[in-house]
């Protein structure tokens, strides 16, 4: 994507641009995640994340399926905004001077990542519904449905436990 050309000039283009934007983003996390699993101290956290890192990997599987249905190559472009997030996981994971802090910002960090795959999940599954085609908004869903529980679970384990050892 140039910085100049115009390369979305309607839905479509976005609903594409977009799912590239998350494939890489997936891709990433994947890359990140056993990083954090290893770094987690909680077993909680720890099993947490590596059953979301498993989930995660079936993500991008469903991400080149929903390309294939679309006839387009799967293609991920770069993704400032996850880069940035990630980053900013392993700064707080690096600089925390302990088990219990680092657990709580470990937490908040993945947390951050839900979101963020929960807005663009959001917006992919209403486009492809726009744009007809309900078959790839499904299995979208499903996804959705997968990153809402993620940040879920992590809610619950952050009030339950994290938060309290880390106080
Ligand atoms: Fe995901
Ligand atoms: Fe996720």
């Amino acid at each position: 994507m140039g910085l100049f050309s115009k390369d979305i000039q309607n839905l479509n283009d976005l609903f594409v641009h977009q799912l590239q934007d998350i494939f890489y983003a997936e891709k990433e996390i994947v890359k990140n995640l056993p990083m954090m699993i290893e770094k987690a101290s909680s077993p909680e956290l720890k099993q947490g994340l590596s059953s979301h890192l498993r989930e995660t990997e079936a993500q991008v599987e469903r991400l080149k399926q929903v390309f294939e249905m679309n006839e387009i190559k799967a293609k991920a472009i770069d993704c400032p905004a996850i880069d940035g997030i990630l980053g900013e996981a392993k700064d707080v994971v690096s600089e925390a001077g302990g088990d219990e802090i680092r657990d709580a910002a470990m937490t908040a960090a993945a947390q951050a990542v839900e979101h963020y795959e929960i807005a663009r999940y959001g917006a992919l599954v209403a486009w492809a519904q726009m744009l007809g085609r309900d078959d790839c908004a499904a299995l979208l869903q499903e996804t959705l449905e997968e990153e809402k529980a993620a940040d879920k679970k992590l809610t619950q384990l952050a009030a339950d436990q994290i938060n309290l050892r880390a106080a």
